[in-house]
């Protein structure tokens, strides 16, 4: 394990790369970033970059691409079918992921959408450890339901559990005799568990899933898309896995399953996404599915360049230096906070940095949506834009009632090797002026709510004045400062 030491005594992250080329970003002011609130319908997806500061929202595609994956681009092999650049991704998804069969798809949830259309119908039901909202989307959009089946552990925000999003393997084992093995087509494992904080899991709890997956004859599905940052912290936390290398773990991870999916624009910073496997009969019931939604099974949908940029992405991700990058930042962001009693998710996970919005807005009821509404005032006070992950991205139950989500989450996004430590140090800044602050923010209601996945193009707006009574004390404390 590397870690380089401060002779002052300073714990800090220290950036193992150089910027070579920058993008200017724009800090713009307080009026016109409500003003921006109030154009995007108080929802950071609908945000320009032009008004955006520091852009959290996501690491999905917005990892910094190496030297590397720009220079392999330039060598794309443009072809409709049988291109060499296809040949090289085929190659290092059986090297990196050990998987034989791979199937392009043009990003995630493409790959879920895949899966649930060839596997789930009325009645089925599929265990996972977690939800991620698309994967549930296509799930119950093909009739089936979900069952989440974490420890209570998962849910406690101040915790120093290592592995939250392990999975609770007696209730999986009590749930598939429930709803009998035949109606379970497979079991969903998500690596660095999304939506309750970037979570992982241990090795440990993935053999034992694997078990009894193998009892019932049952599926074993990994959802990879962050499996390169959930197999750095089982070398960090899990004791067996201590001097093995990252190849070894993910190796070790990818063996228990018997399909691996990924969003390529978080496994391997860059976009695209597949479905693999080494087993022929799966590969060909999914096979036909490619050229139906995604485009020939030498593209599926992706650019030949981006398939070049994820060969040497999914290479690099074995690389610990490049891996550690964004969960090191995040730990330094969490501890910090932490330290000035912002209530935050810990341990540190992966993808970002989760601060809780059910604490610091315990005065706004989850019907006025306390984590959308804390991911407005932090935009509105700072230019940062993080994204709600509470009952706004949650989807209403099939009679049309609210489901009000577990945890009330804005997430900081800490995409690889993009942001400085000062930018994080402004981060630390005002999220504490805004924790401060926090009886200032008010709630937020609906104006247009789609019926899918509505926290995408959902618009709300305030139930009252609070932006302005935050405006109001931005100014006396900063004055002039953007
Ligand atoms: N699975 C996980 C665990 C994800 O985090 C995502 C995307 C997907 C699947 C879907 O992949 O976006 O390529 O279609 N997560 C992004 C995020 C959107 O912001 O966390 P996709």
């Amino acid at each position: 394990m590397q870690e380089i030491k401060f002779f002052n005594g300073e714990n800090i992250p220290l950036e193992l790369h150089k910027v070579r080329v920058v993008q200017k970003l724009h800090l713009v002011p307080i009026e016109r970033r409500l003003e921006a609130l109030h154009e995007g319908g108080f929802n950071t997806f609908k945000l320009k970059t032009k008004d955006v500061f520091l852009d959290m929202l996501t690491d999905s595609g917005t990892n910094a691409m190496s030297d590397n994956q720009m220079a392999a681009m330039m060598q794309a092999d443009d072809a409709y079918a049988g291109s060499q650049s296809f040949e090289r991704l085929q190659k290092a998804v059986e090297d990196v992921l050990g998987k034989k069969y791979y199937l392009p798809v043009h990003q995630g949830r493409a790959a879920e959408n895949i899966l649930s259309v060839a596997y789930v119908k009325n009645g089925s039901l599929v265990p996972m450890n977690y939800h991620f909202t698309t994967a549930m989307a296509h799930i119950t959009t093909n009739g089936g339901k979900i069952a989440e089946l974490l420890y209570d552990e998962a849910y406690v925000i101040n915790s120093d559990h290592p592995f939250k999003g392990n999975m609770n393997i007696e209730k999986l084992e009590e749930i598939i005799k429930l709803h009998e093995p035949k109606n379970v087509p497979f079991i969903r494992m998500e690596a660095s568990t999304n939506l309750i904080g970037g979570q992982p899991f241990s090795v440990k709890n993935l053999r034992d899933v694997r078990a009894l997956a193998d009892k019932y004859g049952i599926r074993l599905v990994l959802d990879a898309s962050l499996l390169g940052e959930n197999a750095y912290l089982v070398m960090k936390r899990e004791e067996e896995f201590k001097n093995s290398t990252m190849a070894e773990i993910i190796k070790t991870m990818t063996d228990l399953a018997d399909i691996v999916y990924f969003s390529a624009r978080k496994l391997s910073s860059s976009r695209g996404g597949g479905i693999c496997t080494n087993n022929v009969e799966v590969y060909k019931e999914l096979e036909a599915y490619i050229p139906l939604y995604e485009g020939f099974l030498t593209y599926g949908g992706i650019s030949s360049r981006e398939i070049e940029a994820m060969t040497v992405g999914l290479y690099e991700t074995l690389d610990e230096t490049m891996i550690s990058q964004s969960p090191s930042f995040i730990k330094y962001l969490v501890d910090s906070l932490d330290k000035k009693g912002v209530p935050v998710i810990k341990p540190a996970g992966v993808l970002g940095a989760h601060i809780d919005a059910m604490q610091i807005c315990a005065h706004i009821p989850q019907s006025e949506y306390p984590a959308g509404a804390l991911a407005a005032a932090l935009y509105l006070i700072s230019g940062i834009r993080g994204m709600e992950r509470g009952s706004v991205s949650n989807q209403r139950d099939e009679y049309g009632n609210e489901t009000y989500a577990d945890m009330e989450l804005v997430r900081l996004a800490v995409p690889r090797r993009v942001f400085t430590l000062s930018q994080i140090k402004y981060v630390e800044d005002r999220v504490h002026w805004l924790y401060q602050n926090r009886h200032l923010i008010g709630g937020l209601r609906f104006v247009y709510e789609p019926p899918v996945l509505r926290f995408f193009m959902g618009g709300l707006e305030p139930v009252n004045d609070w932006t302005h009574q935050l405006i109001a004390k931005f100014k006396e404390d900063f004055g002039e400062s953007l």
